[in-house]
């Protein structure tokens, strides 16, 4: 849990001066919850969560509401203390467990887009608690044309966000892999989920055939029409090796960048272990094959095909050393020390051609992006990438 706010009674207006002038900032937004009979004014870092600690103050609307009966008995003054939490039925129940009363059975609508919940203060010290849930805005999706036909791109986050572009693995999409990710970053982000060719949403673009240079191309081309600035970049596997080929192709395009699981100068062997399993998908893993149908539609196994002609291809089409030291921008390369198909020396291999690049190296992890501890993963990463 992580401090969100704190609630600050006022009984007049001029109190919202008075914060404004202590502050040196006008509060970034009001907003009124009828229902509780409260205004609520914040100050902070344009609501951004997990960067600081804002302030809300909160003004009774009419009489005989919890905030005005609060302002009657005590006046003005320090309020509550809300705290952000991520699954906040799961921490009602925790709290109930400890003993600690909330003061409603389930969450209610809050202000500033979040799900709330006040425990009682004779449990919590005569401090007033609030768990809070931010919740998401849907994400939406735009089409871009893409050198091979459309492409699907999920955009999120603030429209004066810097812009990062982020890409998948290899027969995954933006909602299956990087989505929780995004989750994280567009927070500080303009965030484009890039669905690459033949993947996800981008279904009406055909993978067959294609390089790394054209999936480069692809991105390139998404953040032409959308990022109008310097990128930064995130890439997950074949994502990564994608990402590497744009930041060495368009140097100009990329503020920084950071790939992660990635390989891109394969050996037969590799091949043999990442095309084998696609062969007879349906035989010999339908749960993969019912969950590749759902995700990328009646053309699931097109893209099979088109990515394990691509992965075969892979020993003839490496991005090479001098290709990566033609990359100028921040890098960060991470990979799991278990990735059952990557050795990590890849990873190292990756790291020592590129300038200015750091190698994160992160211990018992496997290849699939699934097994990533999203929390501390994304801080790193997003830490990384927005470093100015
Ligand atoms: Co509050």
């Amino acid at each position: 849990m992580t401090l969100d706010h704190i609630g600050i009674a006022i009984d007049q207006p001029a109190l919202i001066a008075l914060f404004e002038s202590l502050l040196g900032t006008a509060p970034y937004k009001t907003e009124a919850v009828e229902r509780e009979g409260v205004q609520t004014i914040f100050f902070g870092d344009g609501g951004t969560p997990g960067v600081a600690p804002k302030l809300e103050l909160l003004e009774a609307t009419r009489d005989g509401s919890p905030i005005a009966r609060h302002l009657d008995r005590r006046g003005p003054g320090l309020h509550h203390l809300a705290f952000e939490v991520d699954d906040i039925e799961r921490h009602i129940e925790r709290v109930r467990a400890l003993g600690i009363r909330p003061l409603a059975d389930a969450p209610k609508p809050g202000a500033d887009g979040k799900r709330i919940v006040f425990l009682h203060p004779k449990d919590t010290a005569g401090v007033l608690v609030e768990l809070v849930e931010s919740v998401r805005q849907p994400p939406r999706w735009v089409e871009v044309d893409g050198p091979a036909g459309p492409l699907a791109v999920q955009v999120s986050g603030p429209a004066d966000g810097p812009p990062l572009l982020v890409l998948h693995g290899a027969l995954g999409s933006t909602e299956l892999e990087t989505d929780r990710l995004i989750q994280r970053w567009e927070s500080r982000f303009r965030v484009f989920g890039l669905d690459l060719r033949g993947h996800g949403r981008s279904v009406g673009t055909t993978a067959r055939g294609a390089t790394w240079e054209d999936n480069a191309q692809d991105a390139i081309t998404a953040l032409g029409q959308l990022a109008g600035a310097p990128s930064a970049l995130f890439g997950f596997s074949m994502g990564a090796g994608v990402a590497l080929a744009v930041a060495a192709r368009r140097p100009d395009l990329v503020s920084r960048l950071a790939v992660h699981g990635v390989n891109v100068q394969w050996t037969d062997a590799e091949v043999q272990g990442m095309v084998g399993p696609m062969r007879d998908i349906e035989a010999d893993h339908p749960f993969w094959a019912r969950r590749l149908a759902e995700i990328h539609g009646p053309r699931w196994r097109d893209l099979v095909a088109d990515v394990t002609a691509f992965t075969e291809a892979l020993p003839d089409h490496h991005i090479l050393d001098a290709d990566l030291a033609r990359i100028s921008a921040p890098t960060l390369v991470s990979h799991g020390d278990s990735d059952r198909f990557f050795d990590v020396r890849h990873a190292v291999h990756t790291y020592r051609q590129i300038a200015d690049a750091r190698l994160y190296v992160i211990p018992g992890l496997d290849h699939p992006i699934q097994g990533l501890d999203v929390a501390s993963f994304a801080q790193t990463v997003g830490d990384f990438l927005s470093d100015p």
